[in-house]
């Protein structure tokens, strides 16, 4: 490593607290740091001028690829006439208003404002306070629940910390707060022994069983809303199985529960549709939106109410005057020009067709390099999300004990051959989300880095003994 990213790092380690970072042994210099500089497309480059292909697309989110200069000139452009000014009390700015009508037009009908924000988290805290002021203007103060799934990923505040269904963002926080429920997750290939019988479809009827038991032994009068990421994303990378949504949604319509369609990770495009709502025949009554709204050229999230909600609303400051929310950044001037730069940019060069059909293709790759292989147990995704499990028996699919870190290890391994791909928690996952303009040909490039890292990690595991000797790909 150059001396010059060495002092970097070294400086960083003494000042920075890091997301999601083993903190002491970042502080202390036991884990690895590294500064990355820029980006072109798929690949990003580090101080040392390394080059990876960024499988992840960052966090799930610079869908249109790096180091486009239109998104820049945008914000640029805006930043020229008017950074900020809020947006309380019906002042607005321009790009602001050009990007509501832009939305509303791509969530479809039944959709009619727009709410922003500046991330996923607090964009969800908006839609807990939505839930809470609807039902008591609608005179129900009780019926405030709000039931999540396990595995879940809503965010990492208190409250939406809490809606996030896993374990690390709950221990030592005292978390999940009272209220906040977790139904079963919608994942087929780990379901319990009992559920081993199941078709997908038995498996969603299971589901929504589960649903409506929790609703009635809570009390259907006291559970408000359900929310549910059209693919579980953080989770790990986990495509409904089928008839979920459907299953899901007669539940929720029989007991007056609203649907909040978390369409972070899934919105404009990823799944190979506008959103992940359109493409599993979801009718949310509010939306969550982020990351692929600017491809995080600038932070920028909203939330899309639906006209049943907002008619609420409307009559809540009719009786008790205007809503006591709003954050100072609320639709930024930057936000909302790179958002539309974005937009139009996903929309001219059809990112979202890209993503459903090269996405296929990375489908259809993946299952070709990995769906034999003797220690990937499950070959899943959907549009440009694709995860592997890994499993120490794929036959039985027994998982590896988690001291041996192979979820971890893959990832690792990943990295030496340039490839940023991601070790999903609570389990051996190895999850990718390419930016939506990866061609073909990087899509064979992602999957050949892949392959050699698994089977390098493969026959690590053979002579460590974790797994078989006949498991051997070397
Ligand atoms: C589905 C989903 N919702 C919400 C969030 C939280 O977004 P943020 O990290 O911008 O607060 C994420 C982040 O990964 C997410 O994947």
């Amino acid at each position: 490593m150059s001396q010059q990213h060495r002092d970097l790092i070294e400086r960083d380690r003494k000042v920075t607290f890091h997301a999601s970072t083993h903190l002491r042994d970042f502080a202390h210099g036991d884990a690895p740091g590294r500064v990355i500089t820029g980006g072109k497309g798929i690949h990003i480059v580090d101080k040392e001028g390394r080059e990876f292909i960024d499988g992840f697309a960052g966090l799930y989110c610079v869908n249109i690829g790096y180091g486009r200069t239109e998104v820049a000139e945008a914000i640029y452009q805006q930043a020229l006439e008017l950074s900020y000014y809020h947006t309380y009390v019906g002042h607005s700015n321009e790009p602001q208003i050009a990007l509501s009508e832009k939305i509303i037009e791509l969530a479809g009908p039944g959709m009619s404002k727009v709410y922003y924000g500046l991330g996923g988290s607090d964009a969800n805290e908006t839609q807990l306070k939505i839930v809470r002021y609807y039902n008591n203007v609608l005179g129900r103060p009780q019926k405030k629940k709000v039931i999540s799934r396990q595995r879940g990923y809503h965010g990492s505040g208190l409250a939406t910390g809490s809606l996030t269904g896993l374990k690390a963002f709950h221990d030592q926080f005292d978390l999940p707060l009272a209220g906040i429920l977790h139904t079963e997750a919608p994942y087929y290939y780990r379901r319990a022994a009992e559920q081993e019988g199941m078709s997908e479809r038995e498996f969603s009827q299971y589901c929504a069983r589960k649903l409506e038991e929790m609703i009635l032994a809570e009390g259907p009068d006291t559970v408000a809303a359900f929310i549910g990421e059209p693919v579980l994303g953080t989770g790990g990378i986990v495509p409904p199985p089928e008839g979920y949504w459907e299953a899901i949604q007669a539940v929720l319509a029989k007991y007056d529960v609203l649907l909040i369609a978390d369409e972070v990770v899934c919105g404009f495009g990823r799944v190979g549709a506008d959103f992940g709502s359109h493409f599993y025949g979801i009718k949310p009554d509010l939306i969550t939106v982020a990351k692929g709204l600017t491809s995080a050229y600038q932070p920028l999230s909203g939330v899309i109410v639906g006209d049943r909600v907002w008619s609420v609303l409307e009559q809540g400051t009719a009786k008790y005057g205007p809503i006591g929310h709003g954050w100072t950044y609320s639709g930024h001037a930057l936000g909302c020009a790179a958002a539309l730069a974005n937009l139009a940019i996903i929309e001219r060069e059809g990112l979202t067709r890209n993503a459903a059909e090269t996405g296929a293709y990375l489908q259809q790759q993946m299952q070709a390099a990995f769906g034999d292989h003797p220690i990937v147990g499950n070959v899943r995704g959907v549009g440009m999300l694709a995860a592997l499990e890994f499993s120490v028996d794929p036959a039985k699919r027994q998982h590896f004990d988690a001291a041996h870190k192979v979820g971890a290890r893959m990832s690792a391994a990943a990295l030496d051959e340039n490839l940023i791909a991601r070790a999903m928690p609570q389990g051996d996952i190895l999850g990718f989300a390419p930016p939506l303009v990866a061609t073909r040909a990087e899509v064979d490039e992602i999957v050949a880095r892949a392959e050699r890292a698994v089977n390098k990690v493969t026959d690590q595991l053979v002579r460590e003994g974790v797994v078989k000797a006949s498991m051997s790909v070397g």
